[in-house]
């Protein structure tokens, strides 16, 4: 029962504005977005899959959910709401720290805006989960209402769960959805394509269903006498875009912007047409870049962004397929099949249309990473731990627990150097909250084996004396990812050197809230299934 390819038309995902206009002016908004069980059509031939949607009422709930459109400057409230019954559509490890509420009444939810620049009380800390209408809370959980500011620059975000030990089967069931920052006075001018049809969301993830349509996830953990059900990575084998498995597309034949964004638990995809068309990137995770990059693929990790310009102009064809060929887990894994590698099907228009949109040959300006400003330097490690089997029990950064005393503690407003350690064999993409960073360099270690002996020992990179081992091969940084992102895809047995900026990367504006406070936030790998066995740290800024 093969599930046919190209079927089902690309999905337009349901917009929020966050924001009123009275007389002309744009005014803040509270909004109330609900969590709800229901169910949803992945494919034609494919029956009902129950799922977790975000939306403003049960009927108008999606996966992914509505896309929440914000104007810089613009203040947003949300109020989320769970609606979720108490029983979990998919299976959780109980052996992994989670939440778990004292009476079982319900499933734990909290809401994290991803790439956002927000007070401690509404970055979604993973203990300040919440369940069926606030019945039980986390220990850290402080408010019903998230304050969004708006106030960085303009540019591509996305709101996920991230609820202790469960974001991996949370956003798995659905709760995920896009959120774009606009600025129309800086973004006007650059002349790029621009409304529904020729700008669109592309929410990119995979996922395997039974053929009662339920979600599939294989529940026996790799190591079930540890874990029972956790497994280090899922992959589906089915690719979905903005809630549809392989839909198909018609485009003009014209210049239409992408942006892109890899939901996926643990999948990277490396993008490319089957036709040879080009992506031209304007910007990465949450903002432009300085000036475009033309590449021929795209390799994203989960949770990262490439905004990008297609110019169906340039197709010597009338069909093209956007395809994948990334192994998984990248970048050593299984190699992808005829079914992973094909992501969505475009059928291009033959007229050729006099196209007023362009790729200017700057974007936006930001101030490039200075160096010099660094407060401090950091090393941050990647481990992975092993049975006697060689399965993988759990993951760390820096070679402890998430409930371990925080170390992370910038100034707030401070620049600082990671010099991020992976002594793991599989990439990891690397996600800060709060901070925006610049990837400077990443150069190979030698004798890896023998660094990382001594880095199990002592877990001190210094210790181990770093230095004699970060002299290898040195890979350049590619040029669509030298920008400022929040997500950086750390190479195995690298160490890669970040610069983070922890205020606005456009202004030395102080932000409009108290980042001080509790409960504070978390940097972790965005590989799901690595951020709930413990791949997390917390963060603190302290004045
Ligand atoms: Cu996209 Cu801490 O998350
Ligand atoms: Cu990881």
């Amino acid at each position: 029962s093969k599930l046919e390819m190209f079927v089902d038309e690309l999905p337009h995902l349901p917009k929020i504005h966050g924001f009123d206009v009275v007389s002309g002016v744009p005014q803040s908004k509270s909004l109330v977005i609900g969590m709800f069980k229901k169910e949803w059509k992945f494919h034609r031939d494919l029956p009902p899959t129950p799922v977790y949607a975000y939306g403003v009422s049960e009927d108008l709930a999606t996966v992914p959910g509505p896309t929440i459109e914000a104007l810089k400057g613009i203040d947003i409230h949300v109020t989320w709401q769970n609606h979720l019954p108490p029983k979990h559509i998919l299976p959780w490890d109980p052996t992994i720290p989670t939440a778990i509420p004292a009476n079982k009444l319900g499933i734990p939810t909290v809401v994290h805006l991803h790439g956002g620049v927000v007070e401690p009380e509404s970055d979604g800390f993973a203990n300040s989960w919440f369940t069926l209408g606030f019945q039980e809370k986390g220990p850290t959980w402080t408010k019903q209402t998230c304050h969004y500011h708006n106030q960085q620059q303009p540019g591509n975000l996305w709101y996920h769960d991230h609820a202790m030990g469960l974001t991996r089967i949370n956003i798995l069931a659905g709760l995920l959805g896009a959120y774009i920052i606009r600025h129309p006075q800086s973004e006007a001018h650059l002349g790029l394509p621009t409304g529904d049809e020729l700008d669109r969301l592309l929410i990119v993830f995979d996922r395997s269903f039974r053929t009662d349509g339920s979600i599939y996830m294989n529940c026996t953990g790799d190591n079930p006498s540890l874990h029972p059900h956790w497994r280090p990575e899922y992959f589906g084998n089915a690719i979905i875009v903005n809630g549809k498995a392989w839909p198909r597309v018609t485009v003009r034949r014209r210049k239409h912007r992408f942006r892109i964004l890899n939901a996926s638990n643990a999948r990277y995809f490396r993008f490319f047409f089957t036709n040879g068309l080009q992506f031209t990137h304007v910007g990465s995770d949450s903002v432009y870049l300085n000036k475009p990059v033309v590449t021929n693929e795209i390799l994203l990790a989960p949770s990262e962004i490439a905004d990008v310009v297609v110019d169906f102009s340039e197709s010597k064809t009338n069909t093209a397929i956007l395809a994948n060929d990334a192994p998984y887990p990248y970048p050593d894994g299984s190699p992808v099949n005829e079914v992973d590698s094909k992501v969505i099907k475009f059928f291009i228009l033959k007229h050729r249309e006099i196209d007023r949109w362009r790729v200017p040959k700057t974007l936006m300006q930001y101030p490039r990473p200075d160096l010099s400003s660094a407060s401090r330097t950091r090393y941050i490690t990647m481990y992975e731990y092993m049975s006697t089997t060689g399965k993988s029990t759990h993951l760390y950064l820096n070679g402890k627990s998430f409930e371990a005393p925080v170390e992370e503690t910038p100034k707030v407003g401070s620049t600082e150097v990671w010099n991020v350690i992976n002594l793991t064999g599989d990439n990891h993409p690397l996600h800060i909250h709060m901070g925006l960073f610049v990837a400077l360099d990443q150069i190979e270690l030698v004798n890896a084996e023998e660094f990382r002996k001594c880095m199990m020992r002592m877990n001190d990179a210094i210790k181990c004396q770093i230095s004699k081992y970060a002299r290898g091969k040195r890979v350049e940084v590619p040029a669509h990812e030298k920008g400022w992102k929040n997500v950086f895809k750390i190479k195995p047995e690298f160490v890669t050197k970040i610069l983070v900026r922890f205020s606005y990367i456009h202004s030395n504006e102080s932000y409009p809230f108290d980042a001080t406070a509790e409960p504070g936030y978390v940097y972790h790998c965005h590989i799901l299934d690595h951020e709930d066995n413990e791949m997390m740290r917390p963060l603190k800024f302290i004045e």
